[in-house]
């Protein structure tokens, strides 16, 4: 059977008082009736002191038989005792008190310690009825000389029943003790069980609204409190956690949606030109045209996959991070865009030439590279350079390489959104996908790093890329 806590803990309570108080019930019990025995034995043997001394009169002749036996009757008063007197020959004088009680055993040792050593005893012995009971024997003295004893005897019973009653009061108390320790358990366990319960019905609400956050307070013992603190702390890694998937999943869905749409526009319009082509619709210089225009939208098509390719790859973070000169850096990239340069008519020039080496994957910064001088081209006027500068800074720990072009500028609304996926200006643009500042982005967090676009005030965007240097070497 599965017991709860709170019952188990009343249980070990009650258990726990009970086991003690009978231990401590009996350890009374026989302290009581001890002290009790021993207090009527005493009793008695102060009684056999003053009758002993009384009977010195009788032995030395002073005091008659009958007065004898007058004062040993007003000594002995109404207790339940017998009383004998015996000559120094062991032979009975007087007997006293209730008659109905069997004689007790005396042995002849005790006989022989009071009646020839002249002296006392005191203790328990076996009675005729083979109960215990107290007994005392104190000689008589007269003249130096043991003339006789005092023997006294009495039952028990009289100690044993105030015992056995103060037992039965001990009893009494002791239960209404048990019961009182289990009201006492039952309201300790309930504060101890309450943060429990409450940390329970946190966690199997936990889930169920995903907004909501779960918190339990910190109350009640120690371990308790712990336990409450590390759910508090997992509750907030998961809803951490599904508030991060959450995101990605709407990303997700948005990147879907986007590249849904941006794949299917150049589709239809080659579809379009392929069915024309198809059914002869188009003859001589169109046919010339259309196949171009198919052609370059095949172009763009190549291009947008290629885009989300690098951006899937790169934000994946496959790849090594290894040194890499700067030099080498803008070099490669210089030597891929020249063609794309020359096309759009602009010339590239790396003006301030700073290097070091920093530590990052050389195929993402040479793809970042190209993407910024990709839009310097696509945006600066033809004609125009386009400035490059590579900048290690004061304390050279770090090194800023800035594109700068001669266009328009990044329209100021957009300046705070344009490394985000998806925003771009003017589509019609040479096939703008607007994801490559925020693969430029991507790049710089991985190397931990940073970007920031900017519009220069005589004109033109200046995107500038800073990183960690790992060895200057300028
Ligand atoms: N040098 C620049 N001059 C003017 N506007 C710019 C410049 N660079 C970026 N922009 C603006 O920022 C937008 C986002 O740039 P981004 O490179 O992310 O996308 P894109 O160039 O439009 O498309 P993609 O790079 O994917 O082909 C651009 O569409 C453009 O409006
Ligand atoms: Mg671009």
């Amino acid at each position: 059977m599965q017991r709860s806590l709170s019952s188990r803990l009343i249980i070990s309570h009650v258990a726990v008082t009970v086991m003690v108080l009978a231990v401590a019930l009996g350890i009374s019990n026989i302290t009581f009736r001890n002290y009790l025995v021993g207090s009527q034995v005493k009793n008695l043997a102060m009684q056999g002191q003053t009758l002993s001394r009384v009977m010195q009169g009788y032995f030395s002749g002073t005091l008659y038989r009958p007065d004898a036996v007058y004062l040993i009757h007003m000594v002995q008063g109404t207790l339940n005792d017998r009383v004998y007197v015996l000559d120094n020959t062991g032979e009975i004088l007087m007997e006293t008190g209730n008659s109905q009680l069997p004689p007790a055993p005396w042995s002849r040792s005790v006989l022989s310690r009071v009646l020839i050593n002249g002296q006392e005893f005191q203790g328990v012995l076996q009675g005729g009825n083979q109960r215990p009971e107290a007994t005392a024997g104190i000689p008589v003295i007269v003249n130096g000389q043991v003339a006789g004893g005092i023997f006294l005897e009495a039952p028990l019973s009289t100690s044993n029943k105030i015992a056995t009653s103060l037992t039965g009061l001990l009893l009494v108390g002791e239960l209404v003790a048990i019961v009182m320790a289990g009201f006492v358990a039952y309201g300790f366990s309930k504060r101890l069980i309450s943060p429990l319960v409450a940390l329970r019905q946190n966690v199997s609400r936990m889930g169920v609204d995903e907004q909501e956050q779960m918190h339990t307070d910190l109350e009640g013992p120690q371990e308790v409190r712990d336990l409450a603190q590390e759910f508090n702390r997992m509750s907030d890694r998961i809803h951490v956690q599904m508030m991060q998937l959450r995101k990605e999943a709407e990303v997700r869905d948005t990147l879907l949606a986007h590249v849904a749409h941006d794949l299917r526009t150049p589709l239809t319009s080659i579809r379009g030109f392929l069915e024309a082509i198809r059914d002869h619709m188009v003859e001589g210089p169109s046919l010339e045209r259309a196949v171009d225009v198919a052609w370059e939208e095949t172009l763009r098509l190549k291009r947008l996959v290629d885009r989300l390719l690098a951006a899937t790859r790169i934000q994946s973070g496959i790849g090594s991070k290894n040194p890499v000169h700067v030099s080498t850096w803008i070099e490669t990239t210089l030597e891929r865009v020249a063609p794309l340069a020359e096309e759009s008519h602009h010339a590239l020039i790396w003006r301030q030439r700073d290097d070091a080496v920093i530590l990052a994957v050389e195929d993402y910064l040479v793809e970042a590279l190209i993407n910024v001088i990709d839009n310097a081209a696509k945006w600066g006027s033809p004609g125009t350079p386009i400035i490059i500068d590579s900048v290690v800074s004061e304390d050279r720990r770090s090194i800023s390489i800035s594109v700068k072009d001669q266009g328009p500028g990044i329209p100021p609304n957009m300046l705070d959104h344009v490394f985000e996926r998806f925003v771009t200006g003017d589509k019609a643009r040479r096939g703008s996908s607007g994801l490559g500042l925020s693969i430029v982005y991507e790049v710089m967090e991985q190397n931990h790093g940073h970007v920031e676009a900017r519009n220069d005030p005589q004109g033109g965007a200046v995107i500038i890329m800073t990183l960690p240097v790992l060895d200057s070497a300028a």
